[in-house]
């Protein structure tokens, strides 16, 4: 019983504390449009909120967890549309979530779905699930940690020809390469998803909130790769309007005339 129109949010469980969150756009796989991502923030800020809920479980269809972001939805965006409303920040709420979360992966898992899943905390995958990041093959790269999470889930190697090529990956390379946990026959994984959040929701919840941010520092990033990622968009600048017209102004000794381009 929810309000929502592009997900499903209910709560599960014998105990009823399992916050149980279903992707909902079954004619485009999933693909993550702003309204469902809006929702999905809002509801794991909800279940964060709600002292009976342990744990969430995120799923998509049998067909798809969710095949991307939504590429008709965003075709047109320019640069400096992505950069003034600085396009996927807010996808970043899954991962700052609380309390812990489980994604249950059937089907595609691609490019965005493939980074929604990774921002959970653990990954369990149906027998027939694909993960891959495609972004390549439509003229774009990883926008939502494809680059970043894959790389540290599975090694340089492994990410780096998934995000050259890419390829998708099938659940058994997933499990073997550690980016899921689990595999269960597809019938079967959203009931032992639940399973496993139960078993988390039954712990201390005190415990549980120190523990899962304790493993989460080990993702914090080093000052080197700071120091990269900074220089690589201070690089981005160089293909703006206003960085040729800032310091061209400076240079003719006058005030800059910045259009956001
Ligand atoms: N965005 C928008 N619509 C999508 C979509 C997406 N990512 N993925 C699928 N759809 C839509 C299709 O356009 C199609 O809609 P219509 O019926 O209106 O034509 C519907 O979902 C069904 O899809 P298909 O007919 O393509 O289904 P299929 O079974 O033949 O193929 C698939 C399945 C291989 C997953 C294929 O849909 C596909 O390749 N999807 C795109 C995958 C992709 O490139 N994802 C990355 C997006 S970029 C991104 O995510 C950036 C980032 O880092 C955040």
């Amino acid at each position: 019983a929810s309000n929502y129109q592009f997900i499903i949010k209910d709560v599960v469980g014998e105990k009823k504390n399992v916050g149980m969150i279903t992707l909902n756009r079954p004619k485009a796989l999933n693909a993550l449009n702003k309204g469902l991502m809006s929702e999905l923030g809002q509801a794991l800020t909800e279940f964060d909120a709600d002292n009976t809920v342990g744990a969430i479980v995120i799923t998509g269809s049998e067909k798809a967890f969710a095949a991307g972001a939504d590429i008709k939805e965003m075709q047109g965006n320019t640069y400096s549309d992505c950069i003034l409303g600085n396009f996927l920040a807010d996808w970043t709420k899954v991962a700052q979530t609380r309390k812990p979360t489980i994604a249950a992966v059937n089907g595609y898992a691609l490019g965005g779905g493939c980074e929604l899943a990774m921002m959970c905390d653990i990954i369990y995958a149906g027998d027939k699930a694909r993960m891959g990041q495609p972004e390549i093959n439509i003229g774009t790269i990883p926008g939502a940690g494809g680059t970043q999470r894959l790389t540290r889930a599975i090694g340089k190697s492994k990410a780096m020809e998934m995000c050259l090529t890419g390829n998708m990956i099938t659940a058994e390379e997933a499990e073997k390469s550690g980016l899921v946990s689990k595999i269960f026959p597809a019938d079967k994984l959203v009931g032992e998803a639940i399973k496993l959040a139960e078993k988390i929701s039954a712990q201390s919840p005190l415990t549980v909130a120190l523990c899962k941010e304790s493993v989460n520092v080990a993702y914090e990033s080093t000052l080197s790769e700071g120091l990269r990622f900074e220089r690589r968009y201070f690089h981005a600048t160089f293909g703006t309007k206003d960085q040729k017209e800032g310091m061209l102004a400076f240079i003719e000794k006058r005030a800059p005339n910045f259009t956001s381009e």
